[in-house]
């Protein structure tokens, strides 16, 4: 799958995203490893904090659907930079997905691509459970 592609369906997500506080749109795609993609946008509502990212409302959708194994996740906003995942979706992208591709796309639609690792350095982890 072209990465390029990805993020295009991230900035498809961000048109259903719901963010009416902060008028922040957020799209989020994410890639399996069979090649399935699943589109999710933040949702919030008026007590600020129950929030969710798109990231994560991307990953769930996908979660609940049976999918384990992922290759990418892409995000998309409406701000001329990069949109880079919130600290809480970095530990669940970590958790959930391991070490995939982070894609972020910008206005001008160039993509900058960084492994979960990348951003979430000595993480916490199931491995520390035990
Ligand atoms: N947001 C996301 O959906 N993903 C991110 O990676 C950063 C922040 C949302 C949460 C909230 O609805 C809005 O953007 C402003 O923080």
């Amino acid at each position: 799958m072209d990465y390029k592609i990805l993020a295009e369906k991230a900035v498809e997500a961000k048109s259903k995203s719901l963010p009416p506080y902060s008028n922040f749109h957020v799209g989020a795609a994410v890639l399996t490893e069979d090649e399935k993609i699943y589109l999710g946008g933040n949702i919030e509502t008026s007590s600020y904090s129950l929030t969710i990212c798109a990231e994560r409302t991307a990953l769930f959708k996908a979660i609940s659907e049976g999918e384990r194994k992922f290759k990418a996740i892409a995000i998309a906003s409406d701000s001329a930079d990069f949109c880079p995942p919130c600290g809480a979706c970095r530990q669940v992208i970590n958790d959930l997905c391991g070490n995939i591709d982070i894609v972020m796309i910008n206005h001008k639609s160039e993509l900058k691509i960084l492994k979960s690792s990348e951003l979430l350095p000595f993480a916490f982890g199931d491995k520390d459970l035990k």
